[in-house]
């Protein structure tokens, strides 16, 4: 559970002043929670190198731990190991499963745990995580048979999971996630049959790739590789897998390096997959003095380190096939579109009202408290550009890619901002304030 003290102290920001140096970003989350429950369900041990020790994929290996699976502790800069139960390994836990902020955690967690035959699991998570929607995992995995029930005709956590037999299928999701598209897979490997998943446009890959290298029998075809099949019977198999640095993070360091006056940054070592580098492409439409350096294959990712320097910006446009390539940059891209020159514009994002906190309207709200001059629309915000932020009191609302991007803001604005529920990072990038204080520090 993301855990937020009673009254924690809100983080004094100063603007003005410059980032330069090197920084590591964590690992990649998406592939730290796959890496975890994959070794899990598979046979034989799974060493994790830079797993992302945040609280997100503690997570998972808590609710692992939980169904008697063995993960050594999660500590940063250790490899993790996990000691793989098979296919049919997890015993029924004997309390309820928390899987805390982390929306990756359940939906993952549901097609996991949905073919169980004869055990019952109930899963909950925080505040937030009880009020997003679950049905869209719950309704295709109920077309495979599972037995799926919660608050709001089975949408809310907690939700109680009655393991069933489960019968391969076809199955349209009508939305681009690769939560969902993951939770079928997982499910389809105890499926009687062939189990197709084809999404309206290619969300992340992670779990294709990993599952293959873990030895499922998985092909993926149809326009853009929206078209997924996993036929079951193989037995998956412990790997060594090493966690790239999250390109999600490194975000935030590609924005601040390109807006932020006299800064030059070098982020090492980020994952470069092209289902996630959509914030590359925006960065390079707006002229962002960016580079990709020792482009290189790490453990089945393309991965590279990635330098960018302050320059002048134009604004973007951004749509489409291209939203699920960089949905959780949205947030950190509305405060570069502040700095660009002209009016930018995001639509086809209404994904980001279900996240964590519903990002259109909390990133209006906060950077709307700065000066930033952004109109909100059911799916999606214009940002009006050239604008001067200035300090104010703002709050991460709880959710960590809000409280650094505003982090970035802040950077830029004149005078002091004042940021309540900073903590919130630590959910996806715990060394972000460190990080932060250091690259600000080398460049003086
Ligand atoms: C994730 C998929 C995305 C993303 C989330 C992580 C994953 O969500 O926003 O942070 O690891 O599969 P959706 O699948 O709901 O788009």
């Amino acid at each position: 559970m993301a855990h937020f003290a009673a009254n924690p102290a809100p983080l004094r920001l100063t603007g003005g002043g410059t980032l330069a140096g090197t920084v590591q970003v964590p690992g990649d989350k998406s592939i730290s929670h796959r890496a975890l429950l994959f070794g899990a369900i598979a046979e034989g041990e799974t060493r994790i190198e830079g797993l992302l020790p945040a609280e997100d994929p503690l997570s998972t290996a808590a609710c692992l731990r939980a169904m008697g699976v063995e993960v050594s502790p999660i500590q940063a800069g250790q490899p993790v190991t996990v000691q793989g139960a098979g296919l049919d390994g997890f015993q029924e836990p004997g309390d309820v499963l928390d899987c805390g902020n982390s929306g990756t955690t359940m939906r993952l967690m549901l097609g996991l745990l949905a073919g169980r035959v004869g055990r019952h699991f109930v899963l909950t998570g925080d505040g937030s995580l009880r009020g997003r929607p679950m049905r869209r995992v719950g309704a295709p995995l109920a077309q495979m048979g599972a037995q799926i029930n919660g608050r709001g005709e089975g949408n809310f956590a907690p939700l109680a999971v009655q393991g069933q037999p489960l019968r391969g299928t076809t199955i349209h999701t009508p939305v681009a996630s690769a939560q969902v598209k993951s939770a079928i897979l997982l499910a389809a490997l105890t499926a009687d049959g062939p189990t197709t998943v084809i999404e309206p446009a290619q969300s992340r890959d992670h779990s294709e790739r990993m599952l293959r290298a873990f030895g499922a029998e998985l092909s993926v075809g149809g326009a853009g590789n929206t078209v997924v099949t996993l036929t079951p019977g193989q037995t998956l198999k412990g790997q060594a897998v090493v966690v790239p640095g999250d390109i999600s993070s490194a975000a935030f360091w590609l924005v601040a390096g390109a807006i932020t006056p006299g800064a030059e940054i070098t982020v090492q070592n980020v994952g470069l997959n092209p289902s996630r580098t959509g914030i590359l492409e925006v960065l390079e439409q707006m002229g962002a003095h960016i580079s990709v350096l020792n482009r290189r294959d790490v453990a089945g990712e393309p991965v590279g380190d990635l330098r960018v320097c302050h320059g002048p910006l134009q604004a973007f446009e951004i749509s489409g096939d291209l939203i699920p390539r960089l949905v959780d940059e949205i947030p950190v891209l509305a405060v570069a579109a502040c700095c660009a020159d002209g009016i930018s514009r995001i639509r086809d994002a209404e994904e980001l009202r279900v996240k964590e906190t519903d990002r259109l309207a909390v990133m209006a709200r906060q950077l709307g408290a700065m000066g930033g001059r952004i109109e909100e629309f059911a799916d999606g915000m214009t940002i009006s550009g050239c604008t001067e932020l200035h300090g104010a009191e703002v709050d991460s609302e709880t959710d960590h890619r809000v409280a650094m991007s505003l982090a970035v803001a802040a950077g830029i604005a004149q005078g002091d901002t004042l940021l309540h529920r900073p903590e919130a990072a630590a959910v996806s990038y715990p060394g972000f304030w460190d990080d932060l204080a250091r690259l600000k520090q080398q460049a003086n």
